[in-house]
This record gives C-alpha cells, sequence and structure tokens, in this order.
C-alpha cells in the first residue's frame, strides 16, 4: 500500500535501496559483533557453554550453512586450520543431511545461518546432535530454530537484514567466525594470550578499514561500468581471495543476473581460462598475501588472452597497474581479515553492475530471504 511504500523510503534512510544502506552499516556490525569480547586480554565466548577443556577436545570442525553463509565458512574454514591446527570441513547443509557424516562427541558442528530458519540448515543441526555432535549456532535472529536448537550461539549484530542478497550479516558471520577460529586456537595453547590481543586488535581496525572503502567507490563504479554489459564474468582468487571470489560471483549473479563463476585462481589452466576471450571480464582478488605472486601470473595469463581485468589490491601496490585495467585499492590488513575487507568492493561492484542494468537490487527474482521449505 501508499502507507507501506512511505514508510519503506523512510527506512531506507536517504539510500536508494536497502543493500546500499545496509553495506554502509558494516562498520557498526564489526564494532558491534567485538563489543564486549575481549575480556583481561582473553576471548570471551560464553554463549558456546563449552569448557575450557572441553574446547581443547574438539578434534573437527564442520562448518554447515547455505548461499552466502556457506560463503563465510569457506573464510573460517582457513583461519580454524591455520590458528586452531584443527581439521575443518566446509559443507552446504543440503548436502551434509543426506550423507553420513563422520561425527563423535568431539566434533564440533558450526551451523551459520543469518535467517536461523533455514530448512536444510535445520535437519542438519538436528542430524548432527543425533549422532553426538555439539553444535554451536551462528545466527542474526534472536530466538530463531537455528538458535534454540543449538548447544550454543553467537548473534551477530548485523540488526534486521532487509535487502534479499546478504551483505552486513555475511560480514557479521565472517566477524563471528574469526572469534571462534581464535577462541579454539586459545583453547588448544596454539595462540598466547598476546597474540590473541594483537589479532584481536586488528580485526577491530577493519571497522575503520571499511569505512574508508565506503567513503569512495568511484574505482569501483567504474570497473562496474566496464563489466555491466558482460553475459559472463569469472572472478578468481587464491587462499582467502578464494573464498572471496565465490562470495563475489553469487552477489554480481544473484542481483544483476549477469552469469558469474568463481574459481580458485590455480584452476584456471583446467577449464575456466577456455571462456577468455577479448574483453571477457575477469575480478581478481590480488592483495598481499603469501599467494600474490600466483594470482599475478594468473592475471598475465587471462590478460594475454585479452581479458579485461579488474583487480583488488592493497593500496601502494602499483605494480598491479601493469596486469589489470581497473584497480580497486584496499587497505593493507593481515591476509587472516582480508576477506572483510575485500568483500566489501565486490558487494559494491555486483550492486553498481545491477544498478546499471536496472534491477530490482533489493528485491531479486527468484530468490527469497529465507528459505524454509526443503
Ligand atoms: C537465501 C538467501 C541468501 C542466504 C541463504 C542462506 O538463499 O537469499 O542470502 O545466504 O538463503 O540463508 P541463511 O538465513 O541460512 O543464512
Amino acid at each position: 500500500t501508499h502507507v507501506d511504500w512511505d514508510l519503506d523510503v523512510a527506512e531506507k534512510g536517504g539510500y536508494p535501496d536497502f543493500m546500499l544502506k545496509e553495506i554502509h552499516e558494516q562498520p557498526r556490525v564489526i564494532r558491534d559483533t567485538l563489543a564486549g569480547r575481549l575480556s583481561a586480554g582473553a576471548l570471551e565466548i560464553d554463549e558456546l557453554d563449552l569448557s575450557p577443556e572441553e574446547l581443547d577436545l574438539i578434534d573437527r570442525v564442520y562448518v554447515i550453512a547455505c548461499g552466502t553463509s556457506y560463503h563465510a565458512g569457506l573464510i573460517a574454514k582457513n583461519l580454524i586450520e591455520a590458528w586452531a591446527r584443527i581439521p575443518c570441513e566446509v559443507e552446504v547443509a543440503s548436502e551434509f543431511r543426506y550423507r553420513n557424516p563422520i561425527i563423535t562427541p568431539t566434533t564440533l558442528v558450526v551451523a551459520v545461518s543469518q535467517s536461523g530458519e533455514t530448512a536444510d540448515t535445520l535437519a542438519a543441526i538436528r542430524d548432527a546432535r543425533v549422532k553426538g555432535a555439539k553444535v554451536f549456532g551462528i545466527t542474526n535472529v534472536v530466538g530463531s530454530p537455528v538458535a534454540r536448537e543449538s548447544d550454543g550461539v553467537i548473534y551477530t549484530k548485523a540488526n534486521k537484514e532487509i535487502a534479499v542478497a546478504s551483505t552486513k550479516s555475511f560480514l557479521g558471520q565472517v566477524v563471528s567466525l574469526t572469534l571462534l577460529a581464535m577462541l579454539l586456537a586459545q583453547a588448544k595453547g596454539k595462540l598466547k594470550t598476546s597474540q590473541v590481543r594483537l589479532l584481536f586488535r586488528e580485526l577491530a581496525d577493519t571497522a575503520e578499514q571499511v569505512e574508508r572503502i565506503l567513503a569512495d567507490d568511484a574505482a569501483i563504479q567504474e570497473a562496474a561500468l566496464a563489466c555491466k554489459d558482460a553475459s559472463s564474468a569469472l572472478f578468481i582468487g587464491r587462499g582467502m581471495g578464494a573464498a572471496v571470489s565465490y562470495e563475489g560471483a553469487l552477489k554480481l549473479k544473484e542481483i544483476s543476473y549477469l552469469h558469474a563463476e568463481a574459481y580458485a585462481a590455480g584452476e584456471m589452466k583446467h577449464g575456466p581460462i577456455a571462456l577468455v576471450d577479448e574483453g571477457f571480464p575477469v575480478i581478481a582478488i590480488a592483495t598481499k598475501s603469501p599467494v600474490y605472486d600466483k594470482v599475478v601470473s594468473n592475471l598475465q595469463e587471462a590478460k594475454a588472452r585479452g581479458a579485461m581485468v579488474v583487480a583488488v589490491a592493497t593500496e601502494g601496490d602499483e605494480d598491479i597497474r601493469a596486469h589489470a585495467d581497473h584497480v580497486i585499492y584496499i587497505p593493507k590488513v593481515r591476509d587472516a581479515f582480508s576477506a572483510i575487507t575485500a568483500s566489501v568492493p565486490l558487494q559494491l561492484f555486483a550492486r553498481a553492475i545491477a544498478v546499471a542494468r536496472g534491477c530490482d537490487v533489493d528485491q531479486p527474482r527468484n530468490l527469497a530471504k529465507s528459505v524454509t521449505v526443503e
């Protein structure tokens, strides 16, 4: 109705759509998700309801989720394995629930769900608990089924997310999962208190770094305009950058209907490079990391075949310009936190393309905000 529409406009807080409003809320989400988590130099996640001894016994982690939440899980895997040295698998809930995963009493299942009501994720939680796993939920909705049916829960402090394509919830999930990885590492004695403190401070700093990215989107807009008429696009990265690529491609296809797919960059030569011809957009996460040089050589391969390369790169990296048509610079952060900063320009990139293509960015066709049936 007319009244609802006026309300809608007011709720967008001056932004043209909810998606942009929600993208701009992300620095606040990072701050709120971290608030009160470090006490006397140690990390506190009381909601987990596991003693340090029980945490120390965990020897396998499954992250189960759907859609964007699954991508937050891919990022978490990198951190859990790197810091806590616990094997971690990430699986879409609809697969997990129909196989027979290896679950013991020392298995931790982490269910990630913005809405807390996704049918497949809930079914996977129930199944995991019957098999004896400890289940930990990460959700944005207080009192949701995922929260009620898990042994413990961290709430992402995103507040209500209205745009169907998830942005601020995703960032809240990544930050929450980062805390969980630090907590596991702390319990296993793999990270010292001083290291946890340092990591926490740098994690908190990402709020300001995201603010800086949001303050100037000129390069993102320019790259988006260059790509908007493509019929397909390829996102590539390695390590953290691979996980970010998957989410970048999902965001783009969800809201702009431009076909996009993501690959770990090392897989280029095993298939996707066949797609590349003159003007084909290749979006690369090429931030400074231990695999930076490898990503650059993948860019060179793409460029040599005429690709239009958009690189998300670290501020100060002038060399990257030689391998890219468009460079989107983001502040330098430790590789462990690069998914937080690198995801933000890709959200804006997807939105800019969707807007340029005349799409309804908040309510893409065929998609629902939460999927409560199988
Ligand atoms: C739907 C939404 C996605 C979301 C996915 C998982 O597909 O459109 O944005 O990532 O469900 O939802 P959940 O609430 O479980 O995170």
